[in-house]
């Protein structure tokens, strides 16, 4: 079914491609992978809305959810060829197109909110936006993805040794396979849209994500045990093909970067009352939560930054900054 879904999607992009136009109308089509319910599809409709608004009428944007054109990658892969125009990533899934937004991905990178808010709305911010411009990929807003945490099927996480001998699954990221590697746990990356079936199955023990993701995709209804020890806050991207920006007038370019940061502000809203709103839910839904300490998972990934400074060292210097950003 999700093959027959995928492959519907793939004709709808590549029979109109990534932007559609007659005289006076534009339509950029927009894939992402999660469920209509999730705070980003609201934003991202409300996206939608701003720009229309602002172009009277003369630029729509068309909202496809639940990976029907692709899966993260996927998507990435079809805006750098301009079949499709916008989408919403996480930016573990930017890794492979932007070495620089990789460094989101470390664990316990951030110090709290504060931190996370001057970084990501400050000059690294706007400068990660552009990094992957050059693969044809430009960013242009970040949305609140929260705070990842593991859920289980069979026991809590309460400390990295729980995580030995389980099969733990991450995004497509290599950060992240370092990651669960040096807590200890065997990573297996798995699309997020496959995840469901691949815990019912048990091709998967574990996973993490932040509460409305646990909650919108109904991974709690297999996994009773939600451990709260927020080992990564990695961001969600919203990106434009550079195909499709640089087909538009400086207006209308202008129009969308607004439209966008406007969808940003309405989805950090949106995204405080699901995660309350989550939480509540899988309780109710009989979910175990604990709240471990973060200091001895902390204590395990270390190995995770010497790591990228080794194979990479061109990014010890952001990740000096990010670090020493007040
Ligand atoms: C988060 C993120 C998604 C991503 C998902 C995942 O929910 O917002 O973009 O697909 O994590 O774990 O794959």
């Amino acid at each position: 079914m999700r093959h027959f879904k995928l492959l519907l999607g793939l004709v709808i992009v590549l029979l109109y491609g990534g932007c559609q136009s007659d005289s006076r109308i534009k339509v950029i089509k927009m894939g992402h992978a999660q469920v209509t319910a999730h705070p980003v599809h609201n934003a991202m409709v409300y996206l939608a809305e701003r720009l229309e608004e602002k172009s009277k009428g003369r630029i729509k944007v068309k909202v496809y959810p639940n990976q029907q054109l692709g899966t993260e990658r996927e998507l990435l892969e079809l805006l750098q060829i301009g079949s499709l125009g916008m989408t919403k990533v996480s930016a573990a899934s930017l890794e492979a197109f932007s070495p620089e937004i990789s460094v989101l991905g470390l664990p316990f990178l951030f110090r709290d909110d504060q931190h996370i808010d001057r970084v990501l709305n400050g000059e690294i911010g706007t400068e990660l936006l552009l990094s992957s411009e050059k693969f044809w990929l430009r960013g242009l807003c970040f949305y609140d993805a929260g705070k990842r945490s593991f859920y289980s099927k069979t026991k809590p996480i309460e400390t990295p040794a729980d995580l030995t001998g389980l099969k733990i699954r991450v995004q497509e990221s290599k950060m992240a396979i370092n990651m669960i590697r040096g807590m200890g746990g065997s990573p297996t990356p798995v699309a997020y849209g496959e995840l469901y079936t691949a815990l019912q199955q048990g091709i998967v023990d574990a996973a993490e994500n932040n509460p409305p993701s646990f909650y919108n995709s109904r991974h709690y209804e297999v996994c009773k045990f939600y451990s709260i020890d927020e080992h990564t806050a990695i961001p969600d991207v919203v990106l434009v093909s550079t195909v499709v920006w640089d087909d538009l007038t400086a207006e209308e370019q202008q129009w969308l970067q607004e439209a966008a940061d406007e969808s940003a502000v309405y989805q950090a809203k949106l995204w405080k009352e699901s995660v309350e709103e989550s939480m509540r839910e899988v309780e109710k839904a009989g979910v175990q939560i604990s709240y471990p300490s973060k200091e001895p998972f902390l204590n395990q990934v270390q190995s995770v930054y010497d790591q990228v400074k080794k194979e990479q060292p061109q990014l010890a210097g952001l990740i000096e900054r990010i670090q020493n950003t007040r």
